[in-house]
């Protein structure tokens, strides 16, 4: 029988996951949608996702959703919610997310005991997971770990321009991109530290995953200015106002770094001198025995014509499809926590096209 799966959210990754759901051979089932506008509540599933009407209404009412009989949420919003998550869980519903609880063990010790509560209470197990965080912060490492002797030190650095991410809230409400400089730190606004607190979280779910015996994480952030104006979108970055984030989580053993996340982000395509140049999109470096590295980037198409927003929406494919891969294992796993080290590898469903 198929899994019955509610979206949570239709942005741009939540879309790219439901649509696979609707896949015929996906094993999956759509049974409801959770849509935050009020534009697209009542509205039929298959119009959000740009397909045949289908009979399921989206709704912008939460006990309505979770009234629902599902095996498992998608649960992809903007900006995360413990009580909705909680919520999900308990009335039995597995959950699925490529916004948070990334390493739950390692979140505040109340949001962590309330959500494995929750998740005990329900039967059911939450598993976050996506790019980065996600695969390459964690999948991928933890795999090449497994030809290493030692290691000195494993870092991740992701560099990306985010001109072409649509997604424009991310980028200038929550990311302040466009803010000014010195308004960009650590516990700037929510989201700036929510998001420190993600990549936080990840950094220990590689240490605690590779028995590092890290005693401390912690996160810097150093914001460059734009020196030119910028159209992204229906937006202006000024000259002046911040174009360039560099952050570094550094998890340490007595104050030796062991394991790293440096994230080069910019806007506008300045780049600063200064900072470091690996090559665009995420390169995994593990310094020791042997010393290894791997360069990733992902693409609409290595052979084919593509236009740019294509090849920028391959990394929303990347990221949705990384846990609508992991549904059926994140249904049969023990009630609780299940993080990218507790499962098996997750492999594609049926990316070759067979059932
Ligand atoms: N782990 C990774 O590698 C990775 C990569 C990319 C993104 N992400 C995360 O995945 C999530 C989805 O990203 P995205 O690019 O799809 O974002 P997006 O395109 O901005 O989608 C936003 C979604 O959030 C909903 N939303 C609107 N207002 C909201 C509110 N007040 N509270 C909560 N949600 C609200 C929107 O609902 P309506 O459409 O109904 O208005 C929409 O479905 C984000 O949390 C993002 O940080 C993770």
């Amino acid at each position: 029988m198929a899994l019955r799966i509610i979206g949570w959210g239709t942005g741009a990754v939540g879309r790219e996951a439901l649509r696979a759901v609707l896949d015929s051979r996906s094993g999956l089932e759509l049974v409801g949608v959770r849509v935050y506008s009020d534009a697209k509540d009542g509205v039929d599933a298959g119009a959000l996702l740009d397909r045949e009407a289908m009979g399921v209404a989206a709704s912008a009412d939460i006990d309505t959703v979770l009234a629902l009989d599902a095996d498992c949420v998608v649960y992809t919003p903007r900006l995360t919610s413990i009580d909705e998550v909680c919520a999900i869980l308990e009335s039995g519903k597995n959950v699925v997310t490529t916004a948070f609880l990334f390493h739950p063990q390692r979140i505040a010790p109340v949001d962590r005991d309330r959500v494995l509560a929750a998740a005990l209470a329900g039967g059911a197990s939450v598993h976050g997971c996506g790019l980065n965080p996600g695969n390459l912060s964690g999948a991928l490492p933890l795999a090449l770990s497994g030809m290493s002797r030692t290691i000195e030190k494993l870092t991740l650095q992701e560099r990306a321009d985010w001109s072409v991410y649509d997604s424009t809230a991310i980028t200038f409400d929550n990311m302040r991109f466009g803010a000014p400089v010195e308004e960009i730190s650590v516990t700037a606004n929510d989201f700036l530290a929510f998001n420190s607190a993600i990549f936080t979280e990840q950094v220990w779910l590689l240490a605690d995953a590779l028995r590092a015996g890290i005693d401390e994480v912690t996160a810097d952030v150093e914001a460059v200015a734009a020196q030119h104006d910028h159209e992204i979108f229906d937006h202006v970055l000024r000259a002046g106002t911040t174009a360039g984030q560099r952050w570094n989580w550094v998890g340490r053993r007595e104050g030796e770094p062991l394991v790293e996340i440096e994230t080069l982000w910019t806007v506008g395509n300045e780049y600063p001198r200064h900072w470091p140049k690996p090559r665009h999109g995420w390169t995994l470096t593990i310094e020791g025995d042997p010393s290894m590295q791997a360069h990733f980037m992902s693409l609409a198409s290595f052979e084919r014509e593509a236009s740019m927003l294509e090849h920028v929406n391959s990394a929303n494919v990347a990221t949705a499809m990384q846990v609508v891969n992991a549904v059926p294992a994140v249904c049969a796993a023990a009630p609780g926590f299940a993080t990218i080290a507790d499962l098996p590898a997750v492999r594609s469903l049926i990316g070759f096209g067979n059932t």
